[in-house]
């Protein structure tokens, strides 16, 4: 069976497999990526940390990069705006076990904008460029760049943004092929993503509305050497090895609302054994929509749910779910 799963190597490091878990602020931190991993993801990618933030060490940034080794390999993304400060944060991700650090240039949030980080960067390609060369120079471990294919729709930059990024040493480009005004909604422009793969030798690794085999076939036969999932994964975690398995002509195994929630239960588990209850149950709840569907009154039961503060009461309400 010819399929585009394989091993993919970005400089200097192989990852396992080619379907890896996208970046998610407040959702990928460490229990969500061992989990992802452990469903097949081969690599996951950490939540965005500012790089102004760990200059000045700020410790909840710190926290952030702590990684053990069930949540390897692991992709770690900084953001800003400065060469110093990129330079300096990308050697702090090194430093704590970062695979691959990435570079944010793709966040459309506003405060993150402000600051002259995210999808702004895409703005000045020569500025990014030298933030690029600057991680680069700074770490011994391979450093790409996560962008999109356009800030407005139909001004296509990526294609652009690859190139130069290339010529900066990234190791490889992560395509979001959506504008930034379009954020995470609407359909990926597939023709744009396949004019930025023709346009670089490294690995294109394209993002955007993957959610099984089919879609992600799509983004292998635009030319991507690799695909990201990002929203797909929350509430279904062993996606990677299914969409593997489909791409391999085996059989998935199927994901039904009961494991969903044994799932969940476990990762709450996990949240609170990181975290503390209060915060790890607080954290958990933030992707209830995500796992708590797909029976019958599944939106009373997250309404009860968001109210619930101790691991006993989830417990409790859980087990009383019929399916
Ligand atoms: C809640 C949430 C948080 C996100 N945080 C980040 C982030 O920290 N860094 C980043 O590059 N992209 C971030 N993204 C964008 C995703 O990485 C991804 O590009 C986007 O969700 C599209 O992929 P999808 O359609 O598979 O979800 C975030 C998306 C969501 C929904």
């Amino acid at each position: 069976m010819n399929t585009p799963v394989r091993p993919l190597k970005v400089g200097s490091f192989t990852a396992p497999n080619n379907l890896w878990l996208a970046p998610m602020a407040g959702v990928t931190d460490g229990p969500f990526r061992a989990l992802c991993l452990r469903g097949g993801a081969g690599v996951a990618c950490a939540e965005m940390v500012s790089a102004h933030a760990l200059h000045y060490a700020n410790p909840r940034s710190l926290r952030m990069l702590r990684v053990d080794q069930r949540e390897k390999p692991v992709s770690m993304q900084i953001f800003g705006s400065d060469e110093q400060t990129i330079a300096e944060a990308a050697q702090a991700a090194e430093a704590r076990g970062a695979d691959i650090v990435d570079i944010n240039a793709g966040c459309p949030v506003k405060k993150i904008n402000k600051a002259g980080a995210g999808c702004v960067l895409m703005k000045d390609p020569v500025h990014l460029g030298r933030l690029v060369a600057a991680a680069v120079k700074a770490v011994n471990v391979p450093v790409t760049l996560k962008t999109r294919i356009a800030l407005k729709r139909g001004v296509l930059l990526g294609d652009e943004i690859a190139r130069i990024a290339q010529e900066e040493g990234a190791s490889a480009v992560v395509m979001h092929a959506r504008a930034a005004e379009d954020v995470h909604s609407g359909p990926p422009d597939l023709q744009a993503l396949a004019a930025v793969c023709a346009r670089v030798k490294i690995p294109v690794i394209g993002n955007g509305g993957i959610c099984n085999a089919q879609t992600a076939q799509v983004f292998f036969d635009a030319g991507c050497a690799g695909v990201m999932i990002g929203r797909a994964a929350v509430g279904n975690p062993f996606i990677f090895r299914d969409i593997a398995a489909q791409l391999e002509g085996r059989v998935p195994a199927p994901m039904d609302s009961r494991r969903r929630v044994e799932i969940y239960l476990a990762l709450i588990e996990e949240n609170i054994a990181r975290y503390g209850e209060k915060i790890g149950v607080g954290r958990s709840k933030k992707t209830a929509g995500y796992w708590l569907r797909d029976f019958p009154n599944a939106a009373e039961v997250r309404g009860r749910f968001v109210r619930l503060e101790t691991l006993a009461d989830i417990k409790d309400l859980f087990a009383g779910l019929t399916f």
